[in-house]
């Protein structure tokens, strides 16, 4: 039997940096509520309940004796209206990526133009950019719907429109959506907002699924991003979808030559490797076991590198400083990381336009995104000494309270 992991395989960065927010906040003392599961895994969700973790459907009546952190798919404008309007403790923990596209959903709303959203209406995230559209907006499920509201309302192909998606659509069937409107639509302005993650995401398990017998996707059954990547994956060998090792279907496996794994963005690198080490009981008759823990190794090791780049400050906010590494990457420092002075705010400590000589602690080119989390970060800035930060704290990165 031969096993291949996706690089792609388990956390996104947004989804990562929520997390971190949430364990961090509790590492702190602090009681948290989320607003929803602040992930689609049931383990996780259970782990972090009997941490004190308390899921809040609405801020209708929300506690205040705590914080309340909103999760990576965002929340329409109107809540975070509420928190701020009646007191409330919140750490918005908005994936970037998402907060993009509320930013482009404003601004057409501004140019008084209306979006066309394409997602599915009743995912969170769409919930969520729809709540920055002011009601000037329409959500298409997927190419028929658009076709049918097409060929309904005529009126609407010379008005001005901007489009956006979901971050998790399958990349198909926006392509199919594209065709559509490129033929029809003479004043549409284009984002192609899916993420880049989730692209490489799809696209990884495709080629997979090409070569494979069976095809093993991990992730919650109420993740998005997972259960597309069930929807491409059977297209093209038997594929099955779990949540947990337990549900693992040996049978199958046995069964098989060449088994592929691939996991959502919100399943924790932990069930990756429980999973591979029950299958390594079936590959202990083929190799020893110290070669399958060197494969497993390998299949994981794109999560961490101790690269060493050179990056330019870019971007400074409460939490976080962003840096261009020269590379299609984004470069993240969390606050937290760029000094052992808790008190210490980012931009006491460096300007935009500053160098920075950073270790990578994880990348993923598969998202596009580089975290110098523990960074050792050299500053060279001109007209002053250099100045070299050594950070030794292995705190997770905490976004600062607004
Ligand atoms: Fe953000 Fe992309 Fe993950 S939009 S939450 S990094 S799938």
């Amino acid at each position: 039997m031969h096993v291949t992991v996706a690089k792609s395989a388990g956390f996104c960065f947004g989804v990562n940096r929520a997390v971190e927010v949430v364990y961090s906040l509790l590492n702190q003392g602090e009681k948290v509520y989320t607003l929803g599961p602040i992930i689609h895994n049931p383990q996780m969700i259970e782990e972090l309940r009997q941490r004190g973790v308390t899921i809040l459907e609405t801020i209708d009546n929300a506690p205040k004796d705590g914080i309340i952190v909103i999760r990576a798919h965002g929340v329409p404008k109107k809540i975070l209206e509420t928190l701020q309007e009646h007191g409330y403790r919140y750490v918005d923990a908005t994936c970037p990526f998402v907060e993009k596209i509320h930013d482009l959903a404003e601004q057409a709303v501004g140019r008084q133009q209306t979006v066309f959203i394409f997602g599915d209406p009743g995912h969170p995230e769409v919930i969520g950019i729809k709540g920055h559209c002011e009601g000037n907006c329409f959500v298409f499920r997927d190419a028929a719907e658009f076709a049918e509201f097409t060929n309904k309302f005529p009126e609407w192909k010379n008005k001005p429109v901007t489009v956006v998606v979901q971050t998790t659509f399958k990349v198909p069937e926006f392509e199919n959506c594209m065709k559509i409107l490129k033929k029809v639509y003479t004043n549409a302005t284009i984002f192609d907002t899916i993420c880049s993650a989730t692209v490489s995401r799809q696209s990884e398990a495709v080629e997979l699924a090409k070569k494979s017998d069976l095809m093993i996707i991990i992730g919650g059954r109420h993740s998005s991003n997972t259960v597309k990547l069930y929807d491409v994956c059977r297209e093209l060998c038997e594929t099955v979808l779990i949540e947990s090792a337990d549900e693992l279907p040996m049978e199958k496996v046995r069964a098989s030559n060449n088994v592929s794994i691939t996991a959502g963005a919100s399943t924790p690198a932990a069930i990756i490797k429980e999973v591979l080490h029950i299958m390594s009981v079936e590959k202990i008759e083929e190799m020893n076991e110290a070669s399958f823990e060197e494969l497993l190794e390998e299949s994981l090791k794109s999560f961490d590198t101790n690269d060493k780049v050179h990056g330019v400050v870019v971007g400074i906010y409460p939490n976080e400083v962003t840096v261009d590494v020269g590379r299609k990457q984004a470069g993240f420092i969390p606050a937290n990381e760029l000094s052992n002075d808790p008190n210490a705010r980012p931009e006491d400590l460096v300007k935009v336009g500053d160098e920075l000589d950073l270790l990578i602690m994880r990348t993923n080119d598969q998202e596009g995104t580089i975290m110098f989390p523990r960074s050792v970060w050299t500053l060279r800035r001109a007209g002053t000494p250099l100045r070299r930060q050594w950070k030794t704290s292995l705190s997770s990165p905490a976004l600062s309270q607004k």
